[in-house]
């Protein structure tokens, strides 16, 4: 049986510089991610099986459609092999929500079949199986801080801000990836900030962030209510989830209790950077 994290990914920084011939858009993002996640358990098994578990669970298919089960089919079509397995996926992050739950979840499956099948994890057939998944599937693949380039998928592994506190915040609305990309208003705001992640993130932005509120204006409240305290506070992705960072695990903790405080219903996550 082999276990695998699928780590929540931030965007720490999201710059869309043009919109390209094939409906995808031309990125520049800073991608990080945090210790907590979804949890994959990938057993051997007469039949391929896949059951979802975990607060998030409900609406999610875990029909031959999941990117989980997509993540598969696509492994054995590349390596070949026999071997069946029977999947858990523990959802534990909201689903559409700008944090790469779906992407995770795919890559953490490649990951498993991989240790499986001896294949290395840096693999380059493994990463073009991931890019075919999906823009965020290779940098969720490689798990580690990185410039992301073209669709997210051309990956520049950059030092990180391990140990960084970081709270993740979403009020409880999905927000549709396409429909937020359709609103970007086409104007190029320029290039990612020179310098390392920190430098990166506090000067960078998030060019969905305006699209997103479009669709789901409560965005506004999870920022504001995150804003006072924190060293930094923005949209991940295509949100509605938005990520602060502290100083120090005591202000990551008021603002945590703070925030499920005033609004109750909202899904939080205190962690940190990876
Ligand atoms: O690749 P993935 O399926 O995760 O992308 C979801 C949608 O997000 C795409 O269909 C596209 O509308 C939008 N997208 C984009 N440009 C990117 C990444 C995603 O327009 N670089």
């Amino acid at each position: 049986m082999i276990s695998e994290t699928a780590p929540a990914k931030l965007n720490l920084a999201l710059h869309v510089r043009s919109r390209r011939v094939d409906g995808y858009h031309e990125l520049e993002t800073l991608f990080a991610f945090v210790r907590d996640g979804d949890r994959l358990t990938v057993e051997r098994a007469d039949t391929w099986s896949l059951r979802i578990t975990g607060p998030f669970a409900h609406g999610l298919s875990a029909g031959v459609d999941n990117l989980v089960l997509r993540a598969a089919a696509a492994f054995v079509a590349r390596f070949g092999g026999t071997m069946k397995f029977a999947v858990t996926l523990a959802k534990r992050l909201p689903v559409a929500s700008g944090i790469g739950g779906g992407s995770a979840d795919a890559a953490a499956m490649l990951r498993a079949l991989a240790r499986f099948d001896d294949v290395m994890l840096d693999d380059p057939a493994l990463f073009s199986i991931a890019a075919e998944l999906g823009a965020d599937v290779p940098a969720c693949l490689a798990g580690v801080t990185a410039i992301g380039g073209g669709r997210g998928e051309r990956l520049q592994p950059v030092a990180g801000l391990p140990q960084t506190p970081v709270l993740l915040v979403n009020p409880g609305v999905t927000v549709s990836t396409p429909a937020v990309f359709a609103r970007w208003d086409g104007v190029d705001r320029g290039a990612l900030p020179d310098g390392d992640a920190q430098q990166i993130a506090m000067e960078g932005r998030n060019d969905l962030q305006a699209p997103a509120l479009t669709l789901a204006p409560i965005i506004a409240d999870v920022l504001a209510l995150l804003e006072p305290d924190a060293t930094l506070a923005r949209m991940s992705g295509s949100g509605a989830t938005c990520f602060a960072l502290y100083d120090d695990i005591a202000a990551r903790d008021t603002a945590a209790t703070r925030i499920a405080t005033a609004r109750p219903g909202w899904w939080t996550s205190a962690t940190t950077l990876a």
